[in-house]
Formats: C-alpha cells, structure tokens, sequence
C-alpha cells in the first residue's frame, strides 16, 4: 500500500505542469505568438513581451479583458484577452516574464541546414 501511494505521488509530481509551461501552451495555444513574437520578441508595432515585469503585463492583459485600450492599435488585444481567465493571465505572465530563449530553440534552430535540392 504504502508503495503504491508513492508510486501515485511520484507520478502525479512528474506529470503537474508548471506554470510556466501552462503559460508557454497558452501563448501559442492563443495565438499570440503570431503578433508578438515566437521569443516574445515583438515585431513592427506589436511590442515584446519577454522579460518584462509581470504585474505590468498582467495589469495590461487585465485591461484588455475588460476592453479598455488607450488607443486603437491597442484594440485588436481585446479579443485575445476576453476569453482569458486570472489562472490564463498569471500563467501567460509568468512564462512571458520567465522567458528564456533556450526553451524554443528547436524549433528556430539558426544552424538547421536542409540538404539536396528540394527533391527536383
Ligand atoms: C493580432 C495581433 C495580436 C495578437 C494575436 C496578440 N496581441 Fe498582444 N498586443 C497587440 C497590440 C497591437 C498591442 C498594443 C501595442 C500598443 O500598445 O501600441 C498588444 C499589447 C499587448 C500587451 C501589452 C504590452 C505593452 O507593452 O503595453 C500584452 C501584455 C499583450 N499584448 C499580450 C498578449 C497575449 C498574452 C496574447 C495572446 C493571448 C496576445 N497579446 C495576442 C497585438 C496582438
């Protein structure tokens, strides 16, 4: 019995996600990726997200859930925040301020090379 209740504890601990993770699910789950940055880098007018204070990004977020904005660039984020529930919003800003780089890098692997010649 007793082995059992470790078994399921150890299992149950290793398969809890973190906030962070939860988060880093979230923002490209939502999409945000797609405005902000796949590092939460920003792009043109959309700004970056990665390491910036969390309880300025949640005060934001909060905002945008409540549809204000301070100006109509500002405007498109209220449809990505009103679906949004508090655990959403400190989970998206834990990982945005947590963020390291190291943790996308598969996927924007600048030394990836594709060999051939595209099968021509
Ligand atoms: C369609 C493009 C788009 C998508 C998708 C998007 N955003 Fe934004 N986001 C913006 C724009 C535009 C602003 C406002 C820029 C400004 O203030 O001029 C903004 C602002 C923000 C801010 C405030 C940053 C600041 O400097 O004031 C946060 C935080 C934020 N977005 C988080 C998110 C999160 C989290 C998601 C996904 C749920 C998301 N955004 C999806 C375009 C987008």
């Amino acid at each position: 019995m007793r082995f059992i209740t470790v078994f399921f504890l150890i299992t149950t601990f290793l398969l809890a996600k973190t906030p962070y993770e939860k988060g880093k699910t979230l923002y490209i789950s939502k999409g945000c990726y797609s405005c902000h940055g796949h590092k939460a880098e920003g792009m043109h007018r959309y700004p970056s997200l990665a390491n910036r204070a969390k309880g300025y990004l949640a005060y934001k977020l909060n905002r945008f859930r409540d549809k204000i904005s301070d100006n109509q660039q500002q405007e498109m984020m209220i449809a990505y925040a009103v679906d949004l529930s508090d655990e959403d919003i400190d989970n998206l800003t834990t990982f945005l301020y947590e963020f390291t780089e190291d943790d996308l890098q598969e996927r924007y692997d600048d030394s990836f090379e594709t060999y051939g010649d595209g099968g021509s």
